[in-house]
């Protein structure tokens, strides 16, 4: 029976969620007498079902369970929009060099008010930087445009592959011993890929340091099982880009059935689809309000029956970019 209908209070408990980095559950009921009163007290539960606030990282890092993702924000826009972000709870901002706006996000940062240790922030190494020695730049390029010192987590954005390179596993373990050295430098915190299927990780995963994030596609209508099987049976925590399938099925009629019965938009029901699948997921948004609503999925859970029936739905708005086949 799902209590999504219960009122969400913030209680003791919940705050010892926060505190704990867990995700409630649902709440239950408990009644005391209080000077002749029957109050009516919701305490909420602490389950650990993989559903979690924060994650752990291999290293032993905490990473906020939902990021901000901020692709295609650019200028001002972006400077507002992660200001939105920080301002509506998020802790955890997602950049690329690709972007063009990991300028944009450091102001934003330098100006919330908030300490620098309080967000966790990823950037990405793009494609035309691989290898060692570009690698090293375009990392302190990135460190400088943004203003900081250091990054929570970087990412290699996609793997070198077989389409354009014969020796791709040579170019990313390259890229790969950088990104090393950098972390064990204490340069970043956390280090780890984008857009690699099993295939393309397995060779890191040989290596001193394995990543401990893989940020992929990942959104109702396309899942990609096989690699976040891989990942999670491998210690890779799954980090979910365009959730909301690039804003482009949030209309799906299915979807909105589902929504409709919780209480919540299609949108926070993909998000929620992917916490309660022990995802992280990035959704972006340049509107204040849909930011907001975005994070707002810890107070209620999906079915299982309702999870099948979701990750049973045929492809739909997947983005076209096979990792082995994007020219790019
Ligand atoms: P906008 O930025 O104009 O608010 P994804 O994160 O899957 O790539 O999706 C991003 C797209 O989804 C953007 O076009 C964004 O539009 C839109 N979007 C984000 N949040 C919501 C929401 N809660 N409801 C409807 N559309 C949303």
């Amino acid at each position: 029976m799902i209590s999504h209908h219960l009122p969400f209070v913030k209680t003791k408990a919940n705050l010892f969620c926060e505190k704990y980095n867990s995700c409630f559950i649902f709440p239950f009921q408990v009644y005391y007498k209080n000077k002749g009163l029957r109050t009516r007290i919701y305490i909420l539960e602490v389950c650990l079902y993989g559903r979690k606030k924060i994650y752990t990282l291999s290293n032993g890092v905490e990473i906020p369970g939902i990021g901000f993702g901020t692709w295609q924000a650019k200028d001002d826009a972006a400077v507002n929009c992660v200001k939105a972000a920080l301002e509506a709870g998020y802790r955890h901002i997602d950049t690329a060099t690709l972007y063009r706006n990991e300028g944009s996000v450091g102001q934003a940062i330098a100006e919330c008010g908030l300490k620098r240790e309080d967000v966790f922030i990823t950037s990405k190494l793009w494609n035309s930087k691989r290898g060692y020695d570009k690698t090293m730049a375009a990392f302190e390029t990135t460190l400088e445009t943004m203003g900081l010192d250091y990054l929570d987590l970087y990412l290699i954005h996609w793997p070198a592959t077989p389409h354009h390179f014969e020796n791709w596993k040579e170019i990313n373990l390259d890229t790969w011993k950088a990104i090393t050295e950098l972390y064990k430098a204490g340069r970043i915190r956390a280090i780890g890929v984008s857009n690699f299927l099993p295939h393309h990780l397995e060779p890191l995963m040989q290596t001193e340091v394995q990543p401990m994030i893989d940020q992929i596609e990942y959104h109702p209508g396309y899942l990609q099982q096989e690699t976040v099987d891989y990942c999670q049976a491998n210690g890779v925590v799954v980090e979910a880009w365009s959730p909301l399938g690039n804003g482009q099925v949030l209309n799906d009629a299915f979807l909105a059935s589902i929504a409709e019965k919780y209480g919540k938009s299609v949108a926070q029901m993909r998000i929620r689809f992917a916490v309660q699948n022990g995802i992280i997921p990035l959704p972006k948004s340049v509107t204040p309000s849909r930011i907001a609503s975005n994070l707002d999925v810890y107070d209620f859970q999906i079915s299982d029956e309702d999870m099948k029936a979701i990750a049973a739905m045929p492809q739909t708005g997947f983005s076209g970019w096979n990792p082995d086949e994007v020219d790019f």
